[in-house]
């Protein structure tokens, strides 16, 4: 679905703030995968992002989209890459501009030049998707909270209907409801639409609960891209780079040191409650 070969973006080339932001990103992300994507504050994940929608173009290097160069002479490549990737950018609630909450969320299906017909089934299905009620409809997006308001954005590029849909920390700034409720939307977008879903979060209790595979961004380079449980195997690696396996895998990874039964695939508290509860279950039996 996605493919990059050694792709590279630099800021401000030829003056005295160039900076590298990703070197020589080598990657392949399936469709249908939700990846989830980490790394410092810097480590290039927002520049990675925005060249998969063709927002930035490569200083070097190649990206392919369902196996099409973006940057090649074809122009048409580039203009329906802008509907196959729906890019939600870091804080969109700043973004909404429309009057009404229905106009801001149809934007995006207008300007495809969708009909009437079909821009009101994609905003309806767009406001199930993030649990936006019919009432907030003809509200100015600007007289509503905080979470609302992120949820009209995101709203406004599901409505895109998108291929591959790419977020940018959707979750920042919210209280741990409100990230929790939106995550889990997120989730069911993924599961009920099979689309390819990118999150990028600080969070690796937010990744390792939602995603199929991680990425790691470190200085700008990708340091890996594997299963979940993959990663975490990695922990030493990962701790290195300033990034920290949930606390609750530690303390599976503890428990399996020390001779105990448990699995190592263990990334929530409820994974553990279960993997307890079988394991004394099982104790029990064997005890019998
Ligand atoms: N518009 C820009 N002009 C110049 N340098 C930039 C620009 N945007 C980002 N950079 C630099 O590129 C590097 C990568 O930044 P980027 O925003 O991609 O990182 P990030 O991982 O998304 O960070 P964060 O977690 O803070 O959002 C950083 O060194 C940053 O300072
Ligand atoms: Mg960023």
């Amino acid at each position: 679905m996605i493919k990059t070969e050694h792709l590279s973006h630099f800021y401000s080339v030829g003056t005295p703030f160039e900076t590298v932001a990703i070197e020589d990103i080598n990657l392949h992300i399936k469709k249908g995968e939700y990846v989830g994507v980490i790394g410092h504050t810097g480590s290039g994940k927002s520049t990675l992002i925005a060249h998969f929608n063709a927002i930035l173009k490569p200083t070097s290097g190649k990206i392919f989209i369902d196996g099409k160069d973006l940057w090649s002479e074809d122009k048409k490549q580039r203009i329906q890459t802008r509907f196959d990737v729906g890019l939600v950018f870091q804080y969109p609630e700043h973004q909404l501009f429309e009057e009404t909450v229905y106009k801001d969320i149809a934007f995006g299906p207008k300007n495809m030049g969708l009909s009437e017909e079909e821009i009101h089934r994609r905003v309806e299905k767009a406001m199930r998707f993030v649990g936006l009620s019919e009432s907030v409809l003809e509200k100015s997006p600007f007289d509503l909270s905080g979470g609302q308001k992120r949820r009209v954005a995101i709203a406004g590029v599901m409505a895109l209907e998108p291929k591959v849909l790419i977020l940018d920390e959707p979750a920042a700034g919210l209280d741990p409801m409100g990230r929790d409720e939106i995550l889990g939307r997120i989730r069911e977008y993924h599961q009920e639409t099979g689309s390819t879903v990118l999150l990028v979060s600080h969070s690796m209790e937010d990744v390792s609960k939602n995603a199929d595979s991680i990425l790691v961004m470190n200085r700008g380079r990708c340091q890996m891209h594997a299963s979940v449980p993959e990663v975490f195997e990695r922990a030493d690696e990962l701790e290195k780079m300033g990034l920290d396996v949930p606390r609750i895998t530690r303390v599976f990874f503890a428990l399996q040191d020390k001779g105990y039964p448990v699995s190592r695939n263990v990334f929530t508290v409820e994974q553990g409650k279960a993997e307890i509860t079988r394991l004394l279950k099982e104790g029990g039996k064997n005890h019998a």
